[in-house]
């Protein structure tokens, strides 16, 4: 099992526990845990991408499906970039604990830019998707802009 697929395990056990607000034995474990969240969220999200974009045809149900998990997992990193996890293997600028309220501001908007994507998916229409799409996605750079390393 590679780093990846460990992480994204750890985080389909504990969304099955339940245990979304985690505690961690060390930051390394938080980096671990937020970047196979942010990994999974991200390979959902670029399916509805496609979908959006006519790079693969649309499917109704695999939409509605992709925004759930994208839902789910926007939820789960921002608790993970605990004190200390600045430091170790990770793309996390410093700014993220220097200036926390913005982060956490940008967190949240994506968490409402995903339930107007999960509106749409459930609407069934493409037209409603791809509409949604874009917002979403300003979300993710905006906060990566300001907030994750460029490598
Ligand atoms: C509030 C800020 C924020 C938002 C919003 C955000 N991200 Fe990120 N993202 C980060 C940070 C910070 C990292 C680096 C995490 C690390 O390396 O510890 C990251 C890393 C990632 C990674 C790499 C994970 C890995 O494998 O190491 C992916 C993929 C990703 N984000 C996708 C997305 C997508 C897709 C969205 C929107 C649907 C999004 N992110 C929204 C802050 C954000």
């Amino acid at each position: 099992m590679n780093f990846r697929t460990s992480a994204a395990v750890a985080v389909a056990a504990l969304l099955a526990c339940g245990a979304a607000a985690a505690q961690f034995k060390s930051p390394d474990d938080a980096i671990e845990y937020r970047q196979g969240a942010l990994a999974v969220m991200g390979h959902h999200f670029g399916q509805l991408g496609a979908m959006a974009n006519g790079k693969i045809p649309y499917d109704a149900a695999a939409a509605k499906a992709d925004a759930e998990l994208v839902a789910t997992l926007s939820r789960l990193p921002w608790s993970a970039f605990v004190e200390g996890s600045d430091k170790g293997e990770t793309s996390a600028r410093p700014e993220i604990w220097s200036q926390r309220d913005k982060f956490n501001a940008d967190a949240r908007k994506l968490q409402d830019a995903v339930a107007r994507l999960l509106e749409a998916a459930r609407t069934g229409k493409p037209d409603a998707l791809k509409a949604a799409f874009g917002p979403t996605a300003q979300a993710c750079k905006s906060c990566h802009d300001d907030f994750r390393r460029k490598h």
